[in-house]
């Protein structure tokens, strides 16, 4: 048996709040734990007791978790703990390894503390995401994670076999026999696919395309999400991706979403891709970075989406070096 733990907020003590936070919070629970509805036997909620207007377990049936026992208790009040937060625990039959799930700035206040320092950094291509980690990776000598180059080797490795990118059954088999290693070479990541280093030809612009459409698929997802967070289990890390604060490690201690203009970042990944000697069209680059957006945040499985508790970054005009001393700010307010 595994208990899964989780709480989220609300602004007001409404029907309508309780209803969408109670729904947001199970589904995100589901979808992190690669949960079925049907194997969840059992889910318990409990509230602060500022909240009234509705019963969480009656939400939950409405969001369509028919088939668990529900049940929902209030909680005594206790000095300094949050206010209107719902806490919840499902039950699940099966032994899994839990990933649980705070939402709306609730907390876990059961953290076993541990020393490591795990920086997610989420965002869409081109925000800068992997210059700002590298660099925040340089100056706390801690290891920089690069989740996007992951989904690309599995994209290359399905384009090797001539497979069609939309092919969920095909590219399913294929990942099984996928033989993907991450290593370090002073500092710089290099990305091993079935014995040979990719590091350069994942970046080649028809493997982006190709990365944002293979990487919706739950098969592929659930194989790299669970390297990621073997990784980030082991040593202090800096991840960038797109699902690092929702999904990948909803604990992480500190949270960013880095963002930009389209024609921003369309214009860095010209620069960049430019500067490697790739010959691109800027406007061409620019639909591309719009419809790998659409894509990345539209899928159903942790699409791009900024956790709650992630603080907001708009890099359209900053630099760089901007960025990263704002981020080390933060991460020093919070220490
Ligand atoms: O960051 P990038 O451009 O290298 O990522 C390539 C694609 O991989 C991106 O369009 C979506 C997918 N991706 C993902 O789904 N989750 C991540 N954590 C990182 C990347």
């Amino acid at each position: 048996m595994t208990v899964i733990r989780g709480a989220t907020t609300i602004k007001q003590d409404t029907k309508e709040e309780i209803q969408s936070a109670v729904k947001e919070l199970l589904d995100q629970i589901v979808s992190c734990n690669h949960l079925k509805r049907d194997e969840i036997l059992s889910i318990v909620f409990s509230s602060t007791s500022d909240i009234h207007s509705y019963y969480p377990a009656k939400a939950a049936r409405e969001a369509g978790f028919e088939g668990s026992s529900l049940f929902s208790a209030m909680e005594p009040e206790i000095e300094g703990s949050l206010k209107l937060c719902i806490r919840v625990m499902l039950f699940v039959e099966r032994n899994i390894k839990t990933v649980p799930v705070y939402l709306r700035g609730a907390k876990n206040l059961r953290k076993d503390i541990t020393q490591r320092m795990n920086i997610a950094l989420d965002g869409p291509s081109g925000s800068g995401k992997s210059t700002v980690a590298k660099q925040l990776a340089k100056d706390y000598d801690i290891l920089y994670l690069d989740t996007g180059a992951m989904y690309r080797a599995c994209a290359l490795k399905v384009l090797h076999a001539a497979i069609d990118v939309e092919d969920e059954s095909k590219i399913c088999d294929l990942m099984r026999t996928l033989d993907l290693n991450i290593e370090y070479e002073n500092g710089m990541q290099k990305t091993i696919l079935d014995g040979e280093d990719v590091s350069e030809k994942i970046r080649e612009p028809h493997v982006s395309m190709a990365a944002s459409t293979v990487s919706k698929f739950p098969c592929v997802r659930k194989k790299m999400v669970e390297k990621q967070r073997e990784i980030a289990s082991k040593m202090s890390c800096v991840l960038d991706g797109r699902d690092i604060g929702t999904c990948v490690l909803p604990d992480a201690q500190f949270k960013f979403y880095l963002t930009a203009s389209p024609e921003v970042r369309a214009k860095r990944r010209y620069d960049e891709l430019t500067a490697k000697g790739f010959s691109v069209n800027f406007e061409q680059l620019k639909e591309e970075i719009i419809l790998r957006d659409k894509q990345d945040s539209s899928r159903e499985m942790s699409p791009l989406k900024q956790a709650d508790d992630a603080v907001l970054i708009d890099s359209s005009d900053m630099t760089i070096d901007e960025v990263v001393a704002l981020i080390k700010r933060k991460l020093q307010e919070k220490i």
